[in-house]
């Protein structure tokens, strides 16, 4: 079968609502929570793509077991640590490095070892960033080079630890949570920002959570041990996702569209300020607190003439999945847009700063390059005529979507692969782009 779509002409104008899929990273931890939560907890609207379902296989694999019902997935809890763990366990985070680091912090009393495997894209990328920290707990780990294949071993006699962690990463951060959970005492995390899913679900579910300003960092501390009750959550939709259909509305002409009930945490939405820096004019409405968790629907209308932007490395970790899309909108915008400090782009699915650049020299855009920062030089007038062909990305899903994106906006002939990497976080994406209009094949 065929794994590659060709896209051969740009969208027609268009006015649309619509709905992405739900949240990845909430989708994740919502399980994972569940999984450690006393009694049966049910969550609506869970993103069922793979990373997702192998979140589901991997609780079943440690003895706990989940059905579904329409919409909801009931999730059956025996509590902290109450996985049941056979003797040769081995666990298959496939492509999701969410679900690789944030299952070993729930692992960390595992009584026998658990061997944790990936893909290919998974199995190049670093752990030495959780290691280090279990290791600190007390944990037993076994891994070449600090890659996957890594082996756990649990310990029974576990220490709270205090840890600086300094990349501004959420899944060390939520890594060393779980751990904590499961660990006496307090553990104190001072953490760089990153997106803070979570923290406000720990607090939902009342637990001892406590997280405050210090030095520039979040200063959490965790108590451990403390049980929890099952809990109901109906999980919201993903910016991650909703962002290649902002860029879309964006750069097309004379559209529109709303995007409905997204996901609009503080921590995620540095797109939105990132555009509008840069003369969009998206707006949040309809604004909801829910469970903690901000919700809203976000407006967007085509923009013309788009400006550089200075983008201030702050911003870095709220839109760290988003920084390929926006590289798109800074190579139609007037000037040189400057981007800093963007090093932990190359470590996710696939060297995603490396292929930027690449990606967008084949575009025919001058990207000068120092290390981990880069410099694009816009050209507003950029349309396409030649043929592409986009192959070995290592399946990398955003820049499928990005592929996608740039041809149904800047025009071109278009032969994108490894379709089927959308199933990763994005099932709906092509169904979604056919029905606004993209002529896809
Ligand atoms: C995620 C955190 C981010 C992000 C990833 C999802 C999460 O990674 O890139 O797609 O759900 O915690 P880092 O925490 O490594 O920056």
């Amino acid at each position: 079968m065929t794994n590659h779509i060709s896209i051969r002409q740009k969208i027609n104008n268009f006015s649309k609502k619509i709905k992405v899929s739900s949240d990845k990273s909430i989708s994740i931890r919502s399980i994972l929570l569940a999984s450690q939560a006393v009694g049966i907890s049910k969550i609506s609207n869970l993103l069922e793509s793979e990373d997702v379902l192998n979140s589901l296989k991997t609780i079943k694999k440690l003895g706990i077991n989940f059905t579904k019902h329409k919409n909801i997935y009931s999730i059956h809890g025996f509590g902290l640590n109450g996985f049941s763990i056979k003797k040769k366990t081995v666990l298959n985070a496939g492509n999701s490095g969410t679900l690789a680091r944030l299952i070993l912090g729930l692992l960390v009393r595992s009584k026998s070892k658990v061997k944790l495997i990936g893909d290919k894209s998974l199995s190049k990328r670093d752990f030495s960033r959780v290691i280090k920290p279990l290791e600190l707990f007390g944990v037993k780990i076994e891994s070449k080079n600090n890659k996957l294949p890594i082996k756990i071993l649990g310990t029974d006699f576990l220490r709270p630890i205090k840890y600086k962690e300094n990349i501004g990463s959420a899944q060390v951060k939520t890594c060393i949570i779980f751990s904590a959970l499961n660990t006496p005492g307090i553990t104190e995390i001072y953490s760089k920002n990153s997106r803070n899913h979570t923290e406000l679900m720990l607090k939902y579910l009342n637990y001892p959570i406590k997280v405050t300003k210090k030095f520039g960092y979040q200063k959490i501390s965790i108590q451990g041990l403390r049980q929890f009750k099952c809990f109901k959550y109906n999980v919201p939709g993903d910016i991650s996702s909703a962002s290649f259909f902002i860029v879309l509305t964006l750069l097309s002409e004379n559209s529109k569209m709303v995007i409905e009930k997204v996901n609009v945490n503080e921590s995620r939405i540095g797109i939105i300020s990132i555009l509008n820096k840069m003369g969009a004019n998206i707006k949040l409405k309809n604004k909801k607190i829910y469970n903690g968790e901000k919700i809203a629907d976000i407006y967007i209308k085509s923009k013309n003439n788009l400006n550089s932007i200075n983008c201030p490395s702050k911003l870095n970790s709220s839109a760290i999945d988003e920084f390929l899309i926006i590289f798109l909108v800074a190579a139609k915008a007037k000037g040189i847009s400057k981007f800093r400090d963007l090093g932990e782009m190359n470590k996710k699915e696939s060297k995603r700063l490396d292929l930027a650049v690449k990606f967008l020299r084949l575009i025919g855009i001058k990207v000068e390059r120092f290390k981990n920062n880069i410099n694009i030089h816009g050209k507003p007038d950029l349309t396409l005529s030649k043929s592409f062909e986009m192959k070995n990305f290592l399946k990398d899903h955003r820049i499928f979507f990005l592929s996608c994106i740039t041809a149904l906006t800047l025009g071109g002939k278009w032969k994108i692969y490894d379709k089927d990497s959308i199933n990763t976080s994005f099932p709906e994406f092509l169904k979604i782009l056919r029905k606004i209009g993209a002529k896809i094949n």
